[in-house]
C-alpha cells in the first residue's frame, strides 16, 4: 500500500478527534445499550427506538427507516447541510484546520484520474479501429453517431474481455489497487485478483466540471445477453461524486449560463441528441432525479431547469419524480414536452428541428399543470374543483418562494371564484395531511420490515450474532449450510464469509476472526438491495448490539441453536413443498418410477422434520 493510505486525511483526522457519541448526544438524548447507545430516530417517526449509535466503530445506524452512516453524514443529514459544510463545522468542533488541498490526497486523485483519461483514449482507439468493435461500429452508425460526435463525445467501446482493460493499465504503470479504486475493475469472489468492469459496452466517458473523466457508463451491445443490465456505471469513487456530476455538464456550462437555461434529460443518448439538434446546454442526469447538490450546482450557472416529460406521462405523477425538490428549491422550473418518441434521441433521429424548437418553446411548470388540471377536469361544479385543489394544492404548497406561492393561490382561487384567504386555509388543511400521510408511510416502512419473513429475520439475526460474537462462527458454518438462507443478499453476504473465514482464518494458529478485517475485505460492490455487503455487514453489527448486547455466552448459543433448528426444519419444509409439487406432476403422468422415487424422498424428509419434533 502506498503512503497516500497511510496518510492521515482532515476526514480522519477529525474522525479520530471527536467521538460520535458526543456529537450525536448534542441533538438527541442517547441511552447506552451494551457497548452502543439507542435512541428514537431523529429521521422518521417511531415509540420504541431502532436508532443505534456504535461507540467501536464510529457509525450510526436506524432499523426502522433504514438510515445510516457516519459522523459526517449524520450532521449533513440533521444539519441539512452538504458535506463541505459539514466538513468545516465537524473540523471547527475537533480544532483541525482544513487545508484547501490536501497534496497527497491530490496525489492519489490525480493517479486515479490519469487512469481514467488513460482508458478513455484506449476505448475510444478500439472503437475507432479495432478489428473487435465491427459491431459497435455498425450498431452506433445506425444510431446515427457520426465520427464528429464520437470525437466530441469521446465514445469508445470495451473489448470483450476479463482483463483487457486492467492488463492495459498495469502495462502503462498503474497498481491493481489504483485501477480499482477508480472503479475500472471489481474485486474476483474468489481468489486474489481483479476483473474488468466494462466489457463488451459501448462507452459514454463521465467528466466533472473542469472536463476530467472520472467515471464511465457503458450500453450494452445489441444482441447481448438480455439478462444484464442496459447501462452499467462507474461506481462512487474519489474522483466520481455520483450526487453531484452531471453528464455533460462541463461542456454544457458555458452554454447553460449564455441561455440562462439548462436543459436536463434522462439519458446519455438524449444528451447526444439534443446535442446534435443544437441543443447545447442539455445535461443527463443518468436516469435519476436531480439531487440537491446537482440542483445547488446548476444554480451558479442559472435559475432556469428545464426538464424533458414525454407527451404520455403528461399528469402523470411518475413524470414528476424529483419534482419536489425542485420546487422547494426556489427554481425556475419549465418544462418540455417531448412531441413525439419515447426520449429526445427518438425525436432527434426523426427529426432534429421539432426537438430543437420544442426545447425552445416551454412551459412554466406550474402553468403546465395548470392547464393539464384544468383540461382533466373542465366543469365548475364542487367535485372538479375539489378535484382540480387534489392535484394542485401539493405543488402548490411545496413552492419556496412565498411571492410565487401566492401568484399561484391567487390564481387558482381566481379560477374557482373564491377568496386567496378561503384558498390559503385548503391549503393549511392539505399540508398537514400531507404531513399526516408521511407519518403514515413512515409507519408502513416499518410495517415493511416487520413484515419481512420469519426466516429472513432469523437470517439477520444468525449473521449478526456470528459477525459480533465471532466465536461462535466456526460452529455455525458447520451446521448452517448456506442454502439455509433464502434472503438473497445475506446468502451471498453469509457464503462470503464462509469463503473468507476459510481462506483466512486458521483457528490451530490461534487466529481470531476481526470483523474491521472482514469489512475490509468485503468489496464496496453493491449487494442485490441498495446497499454494499460493507454496509449490509456493518448493520447487521449494530443488530447484534441492539438485540443482543445483554446476552452471556449460554444465552447466545441457545438463541443461536433455536435459529439453526427453524433455518434447518423451514428449509426442510421447503423442499418437502418441492416434493410435493412434483408428486402430483408424476401422479398426473401416471410415472410409477418417479412417484415412487419421490415418495422415498418424501418419508425421508418427514423423518428428518420428525426426528426434529415440533419446532416453531
Ligand atoms: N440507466 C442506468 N442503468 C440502467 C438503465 C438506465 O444507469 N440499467 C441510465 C443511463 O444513464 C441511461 C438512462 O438511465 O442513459 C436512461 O435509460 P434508458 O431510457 O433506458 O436508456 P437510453 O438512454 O434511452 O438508452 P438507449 O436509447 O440506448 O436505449
Ligand atoms: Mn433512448
Amino acid at each position: 500500500m502506498s503512503n497516500v493510505f497511510k496518510q492521515m486525511s482532515e476526514v480522519d483526522e477529525i474522525k479520530s478527534k471527536l467521538d460520535i457519541i458526543d456529537v450525536v448526544q448534542e441533538y438527541i438524548q442517547l441511552k447506552q445499550a451494551g457497548t452502543n447507545f439507542k435512541a428514537n430516530c431523529p429521521f422518521h417517526t417511531e415509540k420504541t427506538p431502532s436508532f443505534m449509535v456504535s461507540k467501536e466503530r464510529q457509525i450510526w445506524h436506524c432499523f426502522g427507516c433504514s438510515e445510516g452512516g457516519d459522523i459526517f453524514t449524520f450532521v449533513q443529514k440533521i444539519e441539512n447541510i452538504d458535506f463541505r459544510e459539514a466538513l468545516k463545522m465537524l473540523a471547527n468542533k475537533a480544532g483541525v484546520k482544513l487545508s484547501h488541498h490536501d497534496p497527497k490526497m491530490q496525489d492519489q486523485k490525480n493517479r486515479l484520474l490519469e487512469a481514467c483519461e488513460l482508458v478513455a483514449k484506449f476505448w475510444f482507439k478500439i472503437l475507432e479501429a479495432h478489428p473487435g468493435a465491427e459491431i459497435a461500429r455498425a450498431y452506433l452508425k445506425e444510431r446515427g453517431i457520426t465520427d464528429d460526435i464520437r470525437e466530441e463525445f469521446q465514445i469508445g467501446f470495451a473489448p470483450e474481455s476479463w482483463d483487457a482493460t486492467n492488463d492495459f493499465l498495469k502495462k502503462k504503470g498503474f497498481s491493481e489497487n489504483d485501477i480499482f479504486l477508480a472503479g475500472l475493475t471489481i474485486k474476483k469472489d474468489r481468489g486474489a485478483g481483479f476483473y474488468d468492469r466494462f466489457r463488451n459496452r459501448v462507452i459514454f466517458p463521465v467528466k466533472n466540471t473542469q472536463g476530467e473523466v472520472v467515471g464511465f457508463g457503458g450500453r450494452i451491445m445489441p444482441g447481448a445477453d438480455e439478462k444484464l443490465a442496459k447501462y452499467i456505471n462507474s461506481p462512487q469513487t474519489n474522483i466520481y461524486n455520483k450526487s453531484l456530476i452531471m453528464y455533460n455538464f462541463d461542456k454544457a456550462k458555458s452554454e447553460i449560463k449564455k441561455k440562462d437555461r439548462v436543459v436536463v434529460v434522462e439519458g446519455y443518448m438524449d444528451v447526444i441528441a439534443s446535442w446534435k439538434a443544437g441543443v447545447k446546454n442539455t445535461v443527463a442526469t443518468s436516469g435519476t432525479a436531480l439531487t440537491r447538490d446537482q440542483i445547488a450546482l446548476v444554480k451558479r450557472y442559472t435559475n432556469t431547469i428545464a426538464c424533458a416529460f414525454d407527451a404520455d406521462s403528461a399528469g402523470q405523477n411518475a413524470a414528476f419524480r424529483g419534482i419536489d425538490l425542485l420546487l422547494r428549491s426556489d427554481v425556475n422550473i419549465q418544462v418540455i414536452t417531448i412531441p413525439y418518441g419515447k426520449d429526445p434521441d427518438d425525436c432527434v433521429r426523426k427529426n432534429p428541428q421539432d426537438w430543437a424548437s420544442a426545447a425552445e418553446h416551454t412551459q412554466n411548470f406550474m402553468e403546465y399543470i395548470f392547464s393539464i388540471a384544468i383540461k382533466k377536469y373542465p366543469g365548475s361544479s364542487v367535485e372538479e374543483k375539489k378535484n382540480i385543489g387534489k392535484m394542485l394544492l401539493p405543488f402548490i404548497g411545496r413552492i419556496a418562494n412565498g411571492i410565487e406561492q401566492a401568484h399561484w393561490v391567487h390564481k387558482l382561487a381566481s379560477y374557482f371564484n373564491m377568496s386567496d384567504d378561503i384558498l390559503r386555509e385548503a391549503l393549511n388543511k392539505t399540508r398537514q395531511q400531507a404531513h399526516e400521510n408521511k407519518i403514515i408511510v413512515a409507519k408502513g416502512n416499518e410495517r415493511k420490515k416487520i413484515s419481512k419473513t420469519r426466516n429472513t429475520l432469523l437470517e439477520e439475526m444468525l449473521l449478526a450474532i456470528v459477525l459480533k460474537f465471532s466465536q461462535h462462527l466456526p460452529w455455525v458454518i458447520d451446521q448452517v449450510s448456506p442454502d439455509y438462507i433464502k434472503d438473497k443478499d445475506l446468502n451471498e453476504l453469509y457464503k462470503k464469509l464462509i469463503i473468507y473465514y476459510t481462506k483466512y482464518i486458521n483457528p490451530f494458529a490461534g487466529e481470531i476472526f476481526d470483523f474491521t478485517k472482514f469489512y475490509n475485505y468485503l468489496d464496496s460492490e453493491k449487494a442485490e438491495g441498495s446497499n454494499t455487503f460493507q454496509d449490509l455487514s456493518e448493520s447487521l453489527l449494530l443488530l447484534a448490539d441492539k438485540d443482543f448486547a445483554e446476552y452471556d455466552a449460554v444465552g447466545l448459543k441457545k438463541e443461536l441453536n433455536n435459529i439453526i433448528s427453524y433455518l434447518h426444519s423451514n428449509n426442510l419444509r421447503i423442499q418437502l413443498q418441492l416434493i410435493k409439487n412434483q408428486l402430483e406432476a408424476a401422479e398426473n403422468d401416471k410415472d410409477l418410477e418417479r412417484i415412487q422415487k419421490l415418495s422415498i424422498e418424501h418419508g425421508r424428509i418427514m423423518d428428518d422434520l420428525n426426528s426434529m419434533g415440533s419446532i416453531e
